[in-house]
């Protein structure tokens, strides 16, 4: 009610876009992350791209992303002419792997994305030695992970910049969206002109002075998020902590129940870390459950209940193979690929709903 209450209030103001709305999204999302600004975008997507674009990286440069991954995370890197490295992830946090990062660290590496995957935080403290040693960028792409934190840190104020999404599966959502968060004040103004065509003056400026003039001072695009999601974004901001809280307790729940389950590996939980459960992604370990992951998501979704798999690593996928150039081995990305099985997670999951999703997955066990 208070969404469609916010929503409608945003729709009698004069200003639509571009208006208080999203200045007060930005001011209450830089609190909640801990950093000094956050810029709202049309999606995470747009946020990657202006945060590569803001860093400078162009032609010739190489940034190090994971393989385990939305495409975006590495489109980004492609959109602004640079080469997307890909390095395997770890095999307990399915995390970009720090160890793999060294190796693939060349003259031209400029940066390392990395994912915090599901909702679980990467070993940022190895991320972070090994990209100030090298003297790299770090930028967090935060899609799964808004609410989760590495010590006492949100995600999103560790590295260089972070980027989050707020399409409808996130955990706030105002349909589509986006945000980038920062500590650094080059990278916000950047940013901030980037997504408006670069424009040396917005409209409400232009207004304020009386001054009909702008200047455009860069190659920008259209990225603004508009009142009405803003209006969204603050009212679901509101109720991160509470819906969270909910994906956590769906999340326990199931750990509980699978625990006595043979054959399937529930989420790594790390002692410093508070996992956000955008995902709750379990691995179905054939020899011991007596099905492979897609026998099981067959049978699974014949009996209703909607699943995923994220992701197929990118090295598998044929524009990544054929035009990209990406290549390498992925020992872990690979063997964990098959095995990977998104099982239903939001806020207002019930837990007779789990128990149903639970029992489903024991009886498929039991008559294989
Ligand atoms: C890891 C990751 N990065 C980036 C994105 C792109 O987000 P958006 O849909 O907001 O552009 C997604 C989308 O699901 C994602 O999962």
């Amino acid at each position: 009610m208070n969404d469609k209450r916010a929503v409608l209030s945003a729709l009698s103001q004069r200003w639509l876009t571009g208006g208080p709305k999203t200045l007060r999204f930005e001011q209450s999302f830089a609190a909640q992350i801990g950093v000094k600004y956050a810029i709202a975008v049309n999606s995470c997507t747009s946020a990657l791209h202006l945060a590569m674009r803001a860093l400078n990286v162009g032609p010739g440069d190489e940034i190090i992303v994971p393989t385990l991954t939305f495409v975006a995370t590495a489109n980004a890197a492609i959109l602004c002419g640079a080469k997307p490295v890909l390095a395997d992830v770890d095999e307990r946090t399915l995390c970009i792997s720090a160890k793999d990062i060294l190796p693939k660290i060349s003259a031209r590496t400029k940066g390392i994305v990395v994912v915090h995957y599901a909702g679980q935080p990467c070993d940022m403290d190895e991320i972070l030695s090994i990209a100030k040693k090298k003297k790299l960028f770090v930028v967090e792409d935060c899609a799964h992970s808004l609410g989760a934190k590495y010590g006492r840190h949100e995600t999103g104020s560790l590295g260089t910049a972070g980027c989050f999404s707020f399409y409808p599966t996130k955990n706030i959502t105002t349909l589509e969206g986006g945000m980038i968060t920062t500590d650094n004040s080059n990278i916000a103004k950047s940013a901030m002109l980037l997504r408006n065509h670069a424009m040396s003056r917005s409209a409400q400026n232009r207004e304020s002075i009386g001054n009909w003039y702008y200047d455009v001072m860069d190659l920008g695009d259209n990225f603004r998020l508009n009142e009405i999601q803003s209006a969204l974004g603050i009212s679901q901001l509101r109720r991160l902590r509470t819906m969270n809280a909910m994906r956590a307790r769906a999340a326990r729940v199931y750990t509980k129940i699978l625990a006595s389950v043979k054959g399937i590996l529930t989420p790594y939980e790390a002692g410093k870390r508070t996992h956000a459960y955008h995902l709750y992604v379990v691995r179905v370990l054939k020899d011991e459950f007596g099905l492979s992951r897609d026998e099981l998501y067959t049978r699974l979704v014949q009996r209703g209940i909607g699943l995923s798999v994220h992701y197929t690593p990118l090295h598998r996928l044929t524009f990544y193979k054929k035009f990209v150039g990406v290549h390498g081995n992925f020992p872990v990305a690979d063997k964990v690929y098959p095995e990977l099985l998104s099982l239903p997670i939001y806020p207002a999951i019930r837990m007779k709903q789990i128990e149903y999703v639970t029992e489903q997955i024991m009886k498929c066990q039991a008559s294989p």
